[in-house]
């Protein structure tokens, strides 16, 4: 019998316990754990190198774990047989023939998964990519087109489970606007998305949860609300003496770091200490203003991925 996890009468879609993978001396996941809930879409963020695309392809069954395990729907992994219906995977690179077209290519995938050619049009037609696109061979198409055509073998078999690795890669605006539309709708009709990626402004419109990681860990697993909600003693000043005032804010507990504009972002501080540490010495501050930590400051304060 299939070993199944039996504490909940619905199992999460997506269960890591514990995984970690080596590769030689490298340790690319480090003793992961996570989950990821039904109908909804979560986003998997962490700096390059993190570990995403080798948990990404454990988590498919496409790479062994050096230990622990994924779970779908509550079963290993390891224990179950390839279908198209239950999880669909995207993650470069994606195995396309570069001599055929696109068509020719889902074709034989849908083949492979015993699912009906009209389903191809219809996932060439998803994609955008039905006109001459599909009558190209893949080896000439652009980045986006790549990228769409992955998409549309991951959609393949209307899979209960996508799982994505940095889909918006290479998307025009039109095409992000349009990937965002898909994983939305998919997740309101009870299906569920894991999908990583570097666009985090664009991600925190998409997703409902977010999983950070940084060297193969864990840092941060949680709902865009509860980050929201986090966020807010996170304090903003711009002074020409920032980093008198990042040393005052370290001495009396605080954590400071730069936003990309140029601010100090300081946490752990409500901004009434803030302004009275810069008085009391001295500091002039051309601007204070409390802010809702986004998941770009999140991320930054969470990982090393600024400094890297
Ligand atoms: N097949 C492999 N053989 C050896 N080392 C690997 C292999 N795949 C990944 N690694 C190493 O594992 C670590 C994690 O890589 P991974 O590709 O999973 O990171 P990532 O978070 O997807 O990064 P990126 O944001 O750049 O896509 C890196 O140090 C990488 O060099
Ligand atoms: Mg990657």
């Amino acid at each position: 019998m299939t070993p199944t996890r039996t504490a909940a009468a619905s199992p999460a879609a997506i269960e890591v316990e514990g995984l970690t993978k080596r590769y030689g001396r490298r340790t690319a996941v480090d003793d992961l754990s996570f989950t990821v809930g039904t109908g909804r879409v979560t986003g998997f963020f962490g700096p390059n190198g993190a570990g995403k695309t080798t948990a990404l392809k454990a988590v498919a069954g496409l790479a062994r774990p050096t230990a622990g395990r994924a779970f779908l729907r509550g079963t290993p992994v390891a224990a179950l047989r390839p279908d198209a219906r239950l999880l669909g995977v995207h993650i470069e690179p994606c195995g396309a023939h570069p001599g055929r077209t696109g068509r020719a290519h889902l074709r034989s995938l849908a083949a492979l998964a015993g699912l009906p050619r009209r389903r191809v049009e219809e996932v060439l037609e998803l994609v955008g990519l039905a006109e001459d696109a599909a009558r190209r061979r893949v080896g000439k198409y652009s980045m986006g087109m790549r990228q769409r055509l992955g998409l549309a073998a991951a959609l393949l078999g209307d899979p209960e489970i996508l799982v994505l690795d940095e889909p918006v890669n290479g998307l025009d605006p039109q095409g992000i606007r349009w990937l965002r539309t898909l994983l939305r709708d998919r997740a309101a009709a009870g299906g569920t998305v894991l999908l990583s990626s570097h666009m985090l402004g664009e991600a925190a419109q998409t997703v409902d949860d977010v999983i950070m990681i940084d060297r193969g860990r864990l840092v941060h697993e949680g709902t865009i609300r509860d980050l929201e909600r986090s966020g807010e003693s996170l304090v903003a000043v711009r002074t020409a003496a920032a980093e008198r005032l990042a040393a005052l804010v370290v001495a009396a507990g605080g954590r400071t770091r730069r936003d990309d504009a140029g601010a100090l972002l300081v946490e752990g501080l409500d901004a009434a200490e803030v302004a009275q540490l810069a008085h009391r010495c001295g500091i002039l501050l051309e601007e204070i203003a409390r802010r809702t930590a986004s998941l770009e400051d999140v991320f930054f304060g969470l990982t090393e991925g600024a400094e890297r």
